[in-house]
């Protein structure tokens, strides 16, 4: 953080322990105003940070720390296409994927999705089929993190979208019960595969791809089958001919996307062909609609930077480590996932843009549940536990397959929580039970905790895409704020390195290197164990 910026937050610290010492609640009766001034409308959502801990004056105190810390500057500068990314010397042109014009490499990202939408028209309508001459009728992603998370959260979220489904599978992880589980209910013969991979060097990816390869020649054959039933997506088209997909099989990425900011490019593959094209589209146009919020609307009432901000105070000034996100949609089930990764990976650093160590906290802990599950599970802790955990509440006005009384009763939870973390309910000095037992404190729920409510009319393509573009550009906005860079991740460097030779040792065709005695003995146990 800037001094500045630092210095600002510090002098908001003193404003916190008025606000905490009042209710929420009566936040709305000394300003009548506050819920117009705290809801915020824009590309299909709605905002409400009118349950936050904070009132206008903090507000225009945090869009001044957002205008200290450069934030409209560094906004412009994503755009145009500068080195935003500066340890890996790379622009972070995600907006470019889904905008109709004004972005650079516009040509390379209509071209991708021309072949996007051709290969998944003829697969989608059986022109292209298997070896066999058979139509497709499943897909399987391979891939990990920024190339698994986002298609497998569209493919889910909008699964009563598209009419006739290809069922789309994601085999993510080098846990070989995954492959066994997924491979299990598929025919060789009517599978397609879709090897995912920036850099097509992620070694749970390449394994993966290669059993799949395995199982898939097993019945078809070498022949044509790998032609006919293995794309793929990367950055560096090289690697995967290499692997041996023919190359006008291999769909462009870029350096300057982000692996976990990549679903909008030739990732989404899965997300077409399962779906349809004219879904994908709406899914970019969502994004696009929130892209041009966050560029036009002014700081106070623009909906990523407000989310951002309020984050930033719930954290520095109100002491939160973590926040909550919680969707009342069975069809954001994967959010919390896919969120954990955007933020996490982002803003999970300790170094400033100065290359100097930071002296304050960055990210916050991301983490939820769906609703109403969570309040059978960890809803207690968050209103009578010892530590604040704001939530970020999400549900849609409106179901396409949900009989009404559950809609209604689902709701009826989503809006009643957010209330009840607000309101709390006091039992007086003293409650004993029968037994003599002051049941007055147990039962006390002390409410003033903090949440906002996200609410859009439909769940559908488009809002998906508003939805998870929103979170994108509050991860950057907080990156600013915080002057790290949001789009490198080092920090996953170290356990990829231990880890190939850890198993260059099991496999036995390393000697044994020098470890600590705790890994020295967990993998001569495991040694042992494989025989
Ligand atoms: O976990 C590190 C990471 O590099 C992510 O950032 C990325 O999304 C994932 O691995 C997969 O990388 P790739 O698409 O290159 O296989």
């Amino acid at each position: 953080m800037k001094d500045a910026v630092k210095a600002a937050f510090a002098e908001l610290s003193g404003r916190a322990g008025e606000l905490r010492a009042k209710p929420i609640s009566g936040l709305f009766e000394q300003a009548p105003q506050r819920l117009d001034q705290l809801v915020i409308e824009g590309a299909g959502l709605r905002l409400d940070l009118s349950k936050q801990m904070l009132d206008v004056t903090i507000v225009n105190a945090l869009v001044d720390i957002a205008e200290m810390a450069g934030v409209p500057a560094a906004r412009a500068a994503m755009v145009r296409g500068d080195e935003v990314n500066r340890t890996e010397h790379r622009a972070v042109l995600h907006m470019a994927l889904r905008a109709s014009a004004g972005y650079p490499h516009a040509d390379a990202v209509h071209e991708a999705l021309e072949r996007v939408q051709l290969l998944a028209d003829d697969v989608r309508a059986g022109r292209r089929t298997g070896s066999t001459g058979r139509p497709f009728t499943d897909i399987v992603n391979i891939g990990i993190g920024g190339s698994h998370l986002g298609p497998a959260l569209a493919c889910d979220a909008l699964r009563y979208a598209g009419g006739e489904h290809l069922r789309a599978h994601f085999l993510a992880n080098v846990d070989g019960g995954e492959l066994d589980r997924i491979l299990a209910g598929l025919d060789p013969a009517t599978t397609l595969f879709i090897v995912a991979s920036k850099s097509f060097t992620t070694v749970e990816t390449r394994l993966n791809a290669t059993s799949a390869r395995r199982w898939l020649t097993a019945t078809l054959g070498e022949a044509d089958a790998v032609a006919s039933h293995f794309v793929a997506v990367s950055s560096r088209p090289e690697r995967a001919v290499e692997f041996g997909i023919a190359e006008a099989n291999v769909f462009p990425m870029w350096d300057w996307v982000g692996g976990r900011y990549s679903m909008w490019s030739a990732i989404g593959l899965p997300i077409a062909l399962a779906l349809g094209m004219p879904v994908f589209r709406a899914l970019l146009a969502g994004a696009a609609a929130m892209d041009e919020h966050f560029v036009a609307t002014p700081l106070v009432r623009n909906m990523p930077v407000m989310l951002a901000l309020t984050g930033l105070w719930n954290c520095h000034v109100l002491g939160a480590e973590t926040y909550a996100v919680v969707p009342y949609d069975d069809r954001l089930r994967y959010l919390p996932d896919y969120l954990q990764q955007l933020e996490m990976e982002s803003n999970g650093k300790r170094v400033g843009l100065d290359d100097a160590l930071l002296d304050h906290h960055t990210a916050p802990i991301t983490w939820g549940g769906l609703g109403t599950n969570a309040q059978h599970a960890f809803f207690q802790l968050l209103h009578q536990g010892t530590r604040l955990v704001p939530v970020d509440f999400i549900c849609a006005l409106s179901h396409p397959v949900a009989p009404r009384e559950h809609h209604d009763m689902l709701l009826a939870n989503c809006f009643a929580q957010a209330e009840a973390l607000m309101r709390g309910r006091s039992f007086g000095d003293s409650a004993p039970d029968a037994a003599g037992v002051d049941l007055a404190l147990h039962r006390q729920s002390p409410g003033n905790r903090p949440s906002s409510m996200l609410t859009m009319e439909t769940l559908d393509a488009h809002t998906l895409g508003a939805l998870i573009a929103l979170y994108e550009h509050k991860t950057f906005v907080q990156s600013v704020v915080w002057n790290i860079n949001a789009f490198d991740q080092w920090g996953v460097e170290l356990g990829k390195e231990l880890a190939s030779g850890i198993l260059e040792e099991i496999t036995g065709r390393q000697a044994p290197a020098p470890h600590d005695p705790s890994t020295a003995a967990l993998i001569s146990r495991y040694r042992a164990a494989r025989g």
